[in-house]
């Protein structure tokens, strides 16, 4: 008898112990996100997108755009590296930066629909939530607040993936949908190039096609049905550092931004690419917590930019993300951010992708949550450990791509540690100033910046 009900108590305590580690494990997932492509389908030809005079190298170049060749390289290192993947986020800047001359409407959806293919064939059976860039449109950035044939043909291409008629009517009449996934987020896709400082189309229109209302509804309808929410985009909200860039025109900062806040706590994460750099941000509900993460994907492309005064910026190793999620709950739990060595890839030993850096191992944070990023953030602006945080943030910016004497000094590490947190340019700038003391210094760079940025903005991005 004694011996029977000690087993049993055994047995008991093992089964226990083994709900409480199956019933507390994690249902983890994983997606790819990949932006900003820009496809020179002229590489091998005329070099349409370089800004300087290089002859082609098997894998591209940091002053131009990606050959095919790069394009298939990460579409296969993808594959290699994480096949079974939920689904993959894409957010546009498909074309390349060529000259509106050099372009049309149907070279701009013969590279489109050249890319989708590609990525059909890589992935096939999955769901590609893929949202249009500003080079997407033709002429340039120009997107219209009402239907056009750009967005019926990018309908039809990726109908596959949209599949719902009401969405694919959304996307019709604005670049935007929403969809739910597999495990039960909500993935909205949005248009934010509507909102781009280089778009002369919709300045002076309240909504441009009806977008933001829109949003606020669907918001509103998951916060009722408990749901949780993935933004994906192309241009992102906040101050882009270390520059001291906005790109949205200023009618629209506000109510972009309010809407999101009023519905942060729904929010699990937010993704875009544009800036051709990797960063994040935190993004803040209405009481002012730490509620949603915000990251913006490293591009594809390495090209560098060169402003008519001859200013360049830096190189870009072509870089890929895959990221870690809890299926239940949508919490955003890591990143693995992988790139491409350009230089060693065009080496005769022929590099791959490989892992810059692993987001909660390098960082040493939990997952990647608003409130963990915002405990990173708090060691980041704390002595030399921050000071070493911050360099490698400013490192992995361009992939890790080599950029020479360029360092990250007070103002650029002081520009990281606001924009993190800061979406408007009066609180940013008072920010800075708490950071490096001198109002004169800050001011006179920050006016050099603003002349930059307007140069910048003129050539796109
Ligand atoms: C690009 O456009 C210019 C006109 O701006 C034209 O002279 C040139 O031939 C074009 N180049 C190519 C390769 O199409
Ligand atoms: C797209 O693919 C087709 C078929 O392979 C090819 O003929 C065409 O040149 C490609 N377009 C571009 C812009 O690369
Ligand atoms: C495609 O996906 C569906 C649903 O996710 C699944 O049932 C089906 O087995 C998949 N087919 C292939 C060939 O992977
Ligand atoms: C786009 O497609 C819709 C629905 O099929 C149609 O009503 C509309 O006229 C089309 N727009 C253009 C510019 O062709
Ligand atoms: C790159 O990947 C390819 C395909 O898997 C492989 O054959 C090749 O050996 C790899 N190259 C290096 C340098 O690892
Ligand atoms: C990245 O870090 C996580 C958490 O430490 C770990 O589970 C995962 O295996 C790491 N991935 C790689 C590729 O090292
Ligand atoms: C700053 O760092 C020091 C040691 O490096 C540590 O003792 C202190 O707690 C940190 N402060 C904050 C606010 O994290
Ligand atoms: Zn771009
Ligand atoms: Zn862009």
């Amino acid at each position: 008898m004694e011996s029977k009900s000690g087993s049993f108590l055994i047995v008991t305590a093992v089964c226990l112990l083994l709900c409480v580690s199956v019933c507390t494990a994690q249902n983890t997932g994983k997606f790819w996100h990949v932006t900003d492509f820009h496809y020179d389908h002229t590489y091998w030809s005329s070099m349409l997108s370089c800004n300087k005079e290089v002859s082609p190298s098997p894998y591209g170049d940091y002053w131009c755009d990606s050959p095919w060749e790069l394009i298939t390289k990460a579409m296969g290192a993808m594959v290699r590296y994480h096949e079974d993947v939920d689904f993959l986020i894409w957010t546009g800047d498909t074309v390349a930066h060529i000259k509106d001359d050099n372009l049309s409407i149907s070279i701009n959806m013969d590279v489109m629909s050249n890319i989708t293919e590609a990525l059909k064939t890589h992935f096939p059976n999955k769901t590609v939530y893929a949202t249009f860039g500003n080079h997407d449109y033709y002429p340039s950035d120009q997107f219209p607040d009402f239907n056009n044939i750009i967005y019926n043909r990018t309908a039809e291409m990726w109908e596959d993936w949209i599949k719902d008629a009401d969405q694919l009517d959304n996307f019709r009449k604005g670049g935007y949908y929403t969809l739910k996934t597999q495990h039960g987020q909500r993935i909205v896709g949005l248009n934010t190039n509507l909102y781009y400082t280089s778009d002369k189309e919709t300045p002076g229109i309240k909504d441009p096609s009806d977008q933001l209302q829109w949003l606020r509804s669907v918001l509103q309808k998951s916060k009722t049905d408990g749901e949780k929410v993935i933004i994906t985009a192309h241009i992102p909200p906040g101050i882009h550092t270390p520059t001291r860039a906005i790109w949205f025109h200023d009618e629209f900062i506000d109510p972009v931004n309010g809407v999101l806040k009023d519905f942060a706590d729904v929010i699990v994460g937010m993704h875009f690419g544009h800036d051709h750099h990797d960063g994040f941000k935190i993004f803040y509900n209405s009481q002012g917590k730490a509620a949603a993460p915000l990251f913006v994907a490293p591009s594809v492309t390495p090209w560098r930019y060169k402003l008519p005064s001859g200013e360049t910026g830096p190189p870009h190793n072509p870089s890929v993300r895959l990221v870690t999620y809890d299926r239940d709950t949508g919490k955003h739990l890591n990143i693995e951010q992988l790139m491409l060595d350009l230089v060693a890839a065009n080496s005769p030993d022929s590099a791959n992708f490989t892992l810059l850096y692993n987001f909660t191992q390098h960082y040493n944070v939990p997952d990647i949550s608003a409130a963990s990023l915002e405990m990173l953030v708090t060691r980041m602006a704390n002595g030399s450990e921050g000071d070493k945080l911050l360099d490698d943030y400013f490192r992995f910016t361009t992939g890790g791509a080599n950029q020479g004497d360029i360092t990250c000094d007070r103002t650029c590490k002081s520009r990281f540690l606001c924009g993190f947190r800061h979406y408007t340019f009066a609180e940013f700038d008072a920010c800075v100033e708490g950071y490096v003391g001198s109002a004169v210094s800050i001011s006179a760079s920050g006016l050099l910046i603003t002349v930059l940025l307007a140069l910048l903005t003129l050539m796109g991005n």
